[in-house]
């Protein structure tokens, strides 16, 4: 999956731009405060976040395996290294920089099945008092959303403050802070510091109460979720019949990685959905994984406009409609099925 051609480019977006600004300055005020400090970030993609930092003029390395991403980083003057992380790299990477002060990892912990050889890493590369920052989807999001499209292939874990905690003790690790995250849905970030190094902030133990109320790790809670989701199943795959029998046209808006769990889930087929719109060069011209929706340049969304657009990438929606806000002034309605299915007009 993360090679050459990966397709995935942070920058697509410019919440996400504004949010990894935001978290670069972040660990500039708070962290990286000590005299030549050092920050390593793991799948740090197209220079998203890291630009910021290099722009600083502060030490940094990105670990990203996937090339094409990584040289777009490059020629920002960032400095990448080619190569998946784990515990030999965290080795390699140690010996030709020293310790670093902070590493940090978003939207990539998930897609990371190997935990024991991220943590023999980071145990070798962190400084006593350094800490390890990620954030990925949150479980506690996940239901309450019915983002049941979050759950894909390519995303291996689902993390929640519970499993965090659990994880980070287990390779001598300590929960020291979450915060919660707007971006993608809901996200929690989560720092973690050597057993003992730093006082937890009160906030681990607010959301760890929370999710012991909540049961969010409990049989009936996950069965739930279940049920909700097969109800957002079927008033979809009822829509798109209804549509579709109405003669109304409907295209999808963005061949996200989600997408794919929704349409092969709910058996979309062109004849519903004619095809999807996505900015990203590498997916344009495809199809999409399964049921073959083609997938076409974002100009194609207009050209003409559909009566109905399918929001995949419905995480980005504050975004989308307002860059799109012809689509609805000229009539046209956004179909959205998370946490339940509505048309917007
Ligand atoms: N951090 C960016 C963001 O939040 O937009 C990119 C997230 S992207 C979904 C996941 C990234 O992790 C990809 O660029 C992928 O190449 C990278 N990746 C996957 N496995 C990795 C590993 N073992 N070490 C470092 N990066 C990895
Ligand atoms: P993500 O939900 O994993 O970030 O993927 C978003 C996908 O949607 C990605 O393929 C790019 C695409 N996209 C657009 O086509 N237009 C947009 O305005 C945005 C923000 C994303």
């Amino acid at each position: 999956m993360f090679h050459t051609d990966y397709p995935y480019f942070s920058s697509g977006s410019s919440v996400m731009r504004e949010h990894f600004e935001n978290t670069a300055n972040k660990f500039l005020e708070q962290e990286l405060i000590g005299s030549d400090p050092f920050i390593v970030e793991l799948g740090s993609n197209d220079g998203i976040m890291l630009r910021t930092i290099a722009k600083a003029g502060v030490r940094h390395l990105g670990v990203e395996p996937s090339g094409g991403v990584a040289e777009h980083a490059r020629a920002q003057g960032i400095n990448v290294l080619t190569e998946f992380f784990e515990a030999t790299t965290a080795a390699a990477v140690r010996a030709e920089y020293g310790p670093a002060d902070v590493v940090y990892a978003a939207n990539t912990m998930c897609h990371i099945p190997y935990v024991d050889s991220i943590f023999a890493g980071l145990d070798a590369l962190l400084t006593p008092g350094g800490v390890f920052v990620f954030e990925d989807p949150y479980l506690g999001e996940i239901v309450e959303r019915t983002s049941f499209d979050q759950i894909y292939d390519e995303h291996f874990y689902f993390f929640s403050a519970t499993s965090v905690d659990a994880m980070a003790r287990r390779f001598g690790f300590e929960l020291v802070d979450v915060q919660r995250l707007t971006v993608h849905g809901g996200e929690v970030r989560y720092t973690l510091a050597r057993a003992g190094a730093r006082a937890a902030t009160p906030a681990v133990a607010e959301l760890l109460a929370e999710e012991s109320v909540r049961g969010l790790h409990d049989r009936d809670c996950l069965a739930r979720f279940a049920a909700e989701v097969g109800v957002v199943r079927t008033e979809l795959i009822a829509l798109l019949h209804k549509l579709k029998a109405d003669g109304a046209t409907v295209v999808g808006y963005g061949a996200t990685a989600k997408s794919a769990t929704v349409i092969n889930y709910c058996g979309i087929t062109p004849d519903q959905v004619r095809y999807v719109v996505d900015t990203t060069p590498a997916k344009q011209h495809r199809v999409t994984p399964g049921a073959h929706l083609p997938v076409r340049p974002a100009e194609a969304f207009a050209a003409p406009y559909p009566d109905y657009a399918l929001l995949f990438a419905w995480n980005h929606a504050e975004e989308i409609m307002a860059k799109e806000s012809e689509f609805r002034a000229g009539g046209g309605k956004w179909i959205l099925y998370t946490p339940n299915v509505r048309v917007v007009d």
